[in-house]
């Protein structure tokens, strides 16, 4: 039986409620899923609260999930019965134990791949892919701000930026965390409650500023973010974690030249042939490098109300997946 978490009114983890749901057969271009690992996302939570009002209620929520195709429509000709694959939709749809999916979204999954490496990190990986090489085009010469180098995007931006040989500053929310980050590659890590990230960035950059701040945390952050920047640096504001940017005065960035961006991944793979070559390169950096990726964490399907409360309260970012 098919069945899928189905947000009925915008609220706090409650909503989450598991119902009985129904497919049809697939249509031409469709596959049949059996879902074997959905993602958990910070985006989840923006849509259940109503802060994103994207997904029409009621709906079913979640936008990556990896599973195995289970029938193929009349016109499909690159897959089959039996392959596993993954997908990345702004349609949602992924919090159920089946869907049915276009089949320019579906990308084969090598075997190396675990489920649970996919479901906790394709989706954060390709945004690493985005902010990279997409939105910044850092060369070795750079030095990188990371916010929450901790967290699920943070901890794999910081690897993938290392493994490019670039010089990478965190900032992680206590001391805790600090070695956490630094085993992803910063060079420097600073506690931030301790209110002179600026002051300790300036130190570390002998009083020049970083070339890129990647900046997933928002409100709290933005302000210092910003006063990091070297002149003719680039802001890159992908999350709002702690809440959303203030309105900006364009000539704050006159001072120093500065630019600033509001990438959104799901922009950037709008084109199927440019989202099948960003997954593919995602595959590769997971199969020729050593990871350093937390334990993961799985939950049922319809314990979803109880990962969207881990994530809310910062803790099990980037490890939490849901088994249908
Ligand atoms: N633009 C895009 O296309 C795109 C794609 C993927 C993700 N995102 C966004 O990027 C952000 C991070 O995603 P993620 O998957 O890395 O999330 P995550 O794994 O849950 O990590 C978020 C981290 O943010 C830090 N944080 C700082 N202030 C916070 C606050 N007030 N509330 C909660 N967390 C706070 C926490 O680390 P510390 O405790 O160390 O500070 C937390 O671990 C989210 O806003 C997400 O929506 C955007």
């Amino acid at each position: 039986m098919c069945k899928a978490i189905i947000i009925r009114n915008y609220g706090d983890a409650k909503v989450l409620e598991l119902e009985k749901i129904s497919l049809n057969e697939p249509g031409d271009r469709e596959l049949l899923i059996r879902h074997t690992a959905i993602g958990v996302n910070y985006h989840d939570i923006y849509v259940r609260s109503g802060l994103y009002k994207t997904l029409n209620l009621p709906g079913i929520p979640g936008c990556e999930a990896i599973g195995i195709i289970e029938k193929i429509g009349s016109g499909v000709k690159n897959f089959k019965n039996g392959d596993r694959i993954v997908y990345i939709t702004s349609d949602y749809g992924a919090y159920a134990t089946h869907r049915m999916l276009s089949d320019h979204l579906a990308i084969k999954v090598p075997d190396m791949i675990s489920d649970e490496v996919m479901a906790t990190n394709f989706l954060r990986s390709m945004t690493v892919k985005m902010l990279l090489e997409k939105v910044t085009k850092i060369t070795l010469a750079d030095t990188i701000l990371v916010t929450a180098a901790a967290g699920g995007v943070g901890r794999l931006l910081c690897q993938w930026a290392n493994s490019l040989g670039v010089c990478v500053i965190g900032t992680v929310s206590n001391q805790n965390k600090v070695s956490k980050a630094n085993s992803y590659g910063c060079k420097y890590t600073i506690v931030c409650d301790q209110n002179d990230v600026v002051e300790k960035v300036m130190n570390f950059t002998g009083g020049k500023g970083v070339d890129v701040v990647y900046d997933s945390v928002g409100s709290e952050t933005f302000e210092h973010s910003l006063a990091t920047l070297k002149k003719c640096g680039h802001l890159v504001n992908y999350g709002q974690s702690s809440g959303p940017v203030e309105p900006l005065m364009m000539s704050t960035l006159a001072i120093k030249s500065l630019t600033v961006s509001r990438p959104i991944l799901f922009h950037f793979i709008e084109h199927t042939e440019i989202y099948h070559q960003m997954a593919h390169s995602v595959f590769d950096f997971f199969m020729s490098n050593r990871l350093l990726l937390p334990e993961s964490e799985s939950y049922p399907l319809k314990d979803a109300s109880i990962t969207h409360d881990i994530l809310e309260s910062r803790r099990g970012g980037g490890s939490l997946y849901l088994i249908p």
